[in-house]
């Protein structure tokens, strides 16, 4: 199977990339490398590289001439405080990339992984059949996302499905992210940002899991543009999770409580049609703190970044 991994230099694509290596498959990954891509990423992984933007027309040449029979979507912008801080790139990345995504499976009949997010459902719990109700600019960008994929299904055939995992955590996160974030400000003995209350829920899956998932999904899809909640069935409060690093991490880890993130969600609460394993919370936290401990080479040069050292930094 000819297989492409757009944003596959990024967190969980190149953790996707590693699962397909397992599986015997060296897949075309396709990358603009923003600020959150980086070729370091797939270090000892066997695959092609192709630096491109996939809103780009070029995009369309490189599938082609690689006869690729799978695209699975992962690039995006996707960090909700920069959505907030600067909306415009979310919707030319998420919405206008994707779109240009899908022009290109119209003309070669390619089968779609749309990777999405279990934000685009807003607070309520729900299922794959829950409507769309974004708060962020970032989640409004995803559920536009989710609704061309579907319109192109509809009108263009195209074979296509969509997946939203929960919150991902594990190797190779951006250190703007809760979690990287918490481990390495507490490594560098700095206090952690905890916006609002810090009792928001989020649902928590590790990479490696995710990765797993998708990829078990491209042998029973059935490309009809069904929808595939991924949760990692493990809901924690913020304070909680903070209180479970600590453990792993066997040092206290210092918060600091800032002002909340605006339009920030409560809580993330799907459920899903799949069945499947997951790695325990504190498991994959422990493997990931073990991850950053080693590999400081990897965060150093990654610690002036605004979304890393503000406690608020959707101000300007
Ligand atoms: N991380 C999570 O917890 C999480 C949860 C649910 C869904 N998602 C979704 O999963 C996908 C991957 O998330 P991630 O956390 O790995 O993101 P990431 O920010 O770590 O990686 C995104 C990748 O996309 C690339 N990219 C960005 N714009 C591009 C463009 N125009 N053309 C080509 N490449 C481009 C970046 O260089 C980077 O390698 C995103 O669609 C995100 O919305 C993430």
């Amino acid at each position: 199977m000819k297989i492409a991994v757009l944003g596959g230099a990024g967190f969980i694509g190149s953790a996707f990339v590693r699962e397909l290596n397992k599986r015997g498959i060296r897949p075309i990954v396709i990358d603009l490398l923003t600020y959150a891509g980086r070729v370091e990423n797939l270090k000892d992984t066997d695959h092609e590289f192709v630096k491109a933007d996939i809103r780009d027309q070029k995009l369309h040449d490189i599938l082609r001439e690689h006869k690729v029979e799978v695209v699975i979507n992962f690039a995006a912008e996707s960090h909700v405080d920069r959505s907030i801080y600067k909306p415009q790139d979310f919707v030319t990345t998420n919405v206008l990339g994707t779109i240009n995504v899908l022009e290109a499976a119209r003309r070669f009949n390619f089968n779609y992984v749309h990777i999405s997010t279990d934000e685009v459902y807003g607070e309520e719990c729900g299922d794959e059949s829950s409507p769309l109700n974004p708060s962020s600019p970032y989640s409004a960008s995803k559920a536009s996302a989710d609704l061309f994929v579907k319109a192109y299904v509809r009108t263009y055939d195209v074979k296509a499905i969509i997946v939203r995992p929960s919150n991902n955590f594990g190797p190779r996160q951006f250190p703007e992210k809760f979690v990287p974030k918490a481990i390495i400000r507490t490594l560098l003995g700095l206090h952690v940002p905890i916006y609002g209350d810090g009792k928001q829920e989020r649902d928590w899956i590790f990479v490696e899991d995710t990765a797993r998932i998708i990829a078990d999904l491209l042998d029973r899809a059935e490309w009809r543009g069904e929808i595939y909640n991924i949760t990692g069935k493990q809901r924690f409060t913020n304070l909680e999770l903070v209180k479970l690093l600590s453990e792993v991490m066997g040092k206290e880890v210092r918060i600091k409580f800032v002002a909340d993130r605006p339009g920030h969600d409560r809580r993330y609460c799907m459920n899903t049609s799949l069945s499947y394993q997951v790695t325990p919370l504190k498991d994959g936290l422990r493997k990931t703190y073990e991850w950053y401990l080693e590999n400081e080479w990897w965060w150093r040069p990654l610690i002036n970044d605004k979304f890393f050292k503000e406690d608020e930094p959707w101000k300007s």
